[in-house]
């Protein structure tokens, strides 16, 4: 397994993204261990974007449960529908927020965060968890940042298959 991830300097985001989503789907094709994957995940994520916290929240018992993450400590538990996190999970789909405190109910796990992306990840149909990804920028994701983490978490979701 390669150690190292190798990302082009001085980079569009699109070149970023198509750099390391094969790098991440051989990294996580060899290993079975599913917590080793999702920490390896967010730390690639946040090795080559640098976002102010990345990491996932896993479906357990009718609430969302902090897995692995990069980034500042956070909130352990969300409720189904509550927050982005909890919205993604009940709408089964992403949710791209330029503006945190334009969307209703957000949960603020940290004040410094002001824009966010959550993307599913599916086990055949249900929603087994999410990946939340937080800026200290506003408006910091964009169609680009979507389409390729929603690639990248149907790759996961396939793993867990
Ligand atoms: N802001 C999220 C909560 C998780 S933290 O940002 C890490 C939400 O509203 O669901």
């Amino acid at each position: 397994m390669a150690e190292t991830l190798f990302l082009p300097q001085n980079a569009s985001k699109e070149e970023t993204y198509e750099a390391l989503l094969p790098q991440i789907e051989a990294l996580i094709s060899g290993e079975v261990d599913l917590y080793a994957n999702l920490a390896n995940v967010a730390a690639a994520l946040r090795e080559a974007f640098g976002f102010f916290w990345v990491g996932f929240y896993l479906v357990k018992n009718e609430q969302l449960v902090l897995g692995p993450f990069q980034g500042p400590i956070a909130c352990t538990r969300i409720n189904f529908g509550k927050g982005v996190c909890g919205t993604a999970w009940k709408e089964a789909k992403t949710q791209l927020v330029p503006d945190v405190d334009a969307f209703p109910g957000h949960i603020a796990c940290n004040s410094a965060s002001k824009s966010e992306i959550v993307v599913p990840v599916f086990k055949g149909e249900e929603v087994a968890m999410v990946l939340d990804v937080d800026s200290d920028k506003l408006a910091d994701f964009d169609k680009t940042d979507q389409r390729y983490l929603e690639e990248l978490m149907g790759i996961l979701g396939e793993t867990l298959a």
